[in-house]
């Protein structure tokens, strides 16, 4: 019968104890970090990758409303209830409203309605023509996503 410690005589006995330490420190040292390097190496789509482009532009458009001050008049929810609304001469429009678009509601249309603005006085709709296209555009998504359409 082999016992325990001639089994473990036939461990490479060339390799002092020193050496040894330094192969165990050699795997749980450079094991591990090869490990996580190749983990990281492996593509892992961002979540913006993984987003519509489409998304995207309804998030960008978003943050503008709220960012362009569009909530003072139209509010959070664009209900048209914003805070700046009591003393307007032009009740703010209800943005979720499809009727509420007497410019039209197409992606170009809003983009152009944001250009030029809605004149009629102080409290008339601003002109927002120092946004990009794009921006107006982003904002324009945005609004189409919020229009409740009901069952058209
Ligand atoms: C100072 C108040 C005010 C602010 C700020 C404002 N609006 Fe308006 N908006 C109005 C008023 C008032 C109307 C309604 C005009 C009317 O009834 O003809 C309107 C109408 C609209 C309409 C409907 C246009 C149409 O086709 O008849 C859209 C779309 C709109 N606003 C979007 C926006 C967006 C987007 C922003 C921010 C970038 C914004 N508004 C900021 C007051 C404001």
């Amino acid at each position: 019968m082999i016992g325990r410690s001639e089994r473990r005589s036939r461990l490479p006995r060339s390799l002092g104890g020193s050496s040894r330490r330094i192969l165990h420190l050699f795997f749980a040292i450079l094991l591990p970090t090869m490990a996580t390097f190749c983990a990281r190496r492996t593509p892992v789509p961002a979540p913006s990758q993984t987003a519509s482009p489409k998304k995207d532009k309804v998030r960008l458009g978003r943050d503008l409303y709220v960012s362009q001050g569009c909530t003072f008049c139209h509010g959070r929810e664009g209900l048209g209830d914003g805070s700046g609304t009591p003393d307007s001469v032009l009740q703010p429009a209800n943005l979720t409203d499809p009727a509420s678009y007497k410019q039209g509601r197409s992606t170009s249309d809003i983009a152009r309605t944001l250009e030029l603005g809605i004149p009629g006085g102080a409290a008339a709709m601003p002109t927002y023509s120092y946004l990009t296209l794009e921006q107006r555009e982003a904002i324009a998504a945005y609004l189409i996503s919020i229009i409740d359409t009901g069952s058209q």
